[in-house]
């Protein structure tokens, strides 16, 4: 018998919009309509199901994160720069619980100083980056796995400290 598709929110943070012009050779030359239909076929391949946004506001973000925690069974987060100090983005990535990655197109731990923290990662099942489009490829990959492994919500998990 057929599986259903495992559900996953994706989210893109602000100025990922610019994906194609900002930038380019950080974040290369890729738009992030592009981006999105790699995704979504990669997915397919994967007997997973997407839904996408993008918005460049953090209480925007916080609200996808809410309204989506029914129909998601995990979330794939590239939360640009909020992901170096948005404590409410981490709270609501916990409050939700659904197992997420977070994911980043550049390699941060090598950019600036700033860049090499992240306070989401700690509320995370994974924190990937550095490989471009391969991140979020990767990301789907990792939590449709842990996801027929049957992974635990988060709060039944041990948080490591911030
Ligand atoms: C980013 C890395 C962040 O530090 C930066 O603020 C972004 C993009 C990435 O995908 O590499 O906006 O999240």
């Amino acid at each position: 018998m057929k599986r259903p598709p495992t559900r996953i929110l994706v989210l893109h943070g602000p100025n990922l919009d610019l994906l194609g012009e900002r930038e380019p050779e950080v974040y290369g030359t890729i738009t992030l309509a592009r981006l999105d239909a790699m995704l979504r076929r990669h997915a397919r391949t994967r007997g997973a199901l997407l839904r996408i946004f993008q918005d460049n506001c953090e209480g925007s973000l916080i609200d996808l994160i809410h309204e989506h925690r029914r129909w998601a069974q995990a979330i794939v987060f590239n939360p640009g720069a909020y992901a170096h100090y948005s404590y409410a983005l981490r709270d609501a990535v916990a409050a939700v619980g659904l197992p997420t990655s977070e994911v980043h197109l550049s390699d941060v731990r090598k950019r600036e100083p700033f860049r090499r923290r992240s306070v989401i990662a700690p509320v995370c099942l994974a924190a990937i980056s550095g490989r471009g489009v391969g991140s979020y490829l990767a990301a789907i990959d990792r939590l449709a796995e842990a996801l027929r492994k049957g992974s635990q919500p988060l709060k039944m998990r041990n948080l490591r400290p911030a």
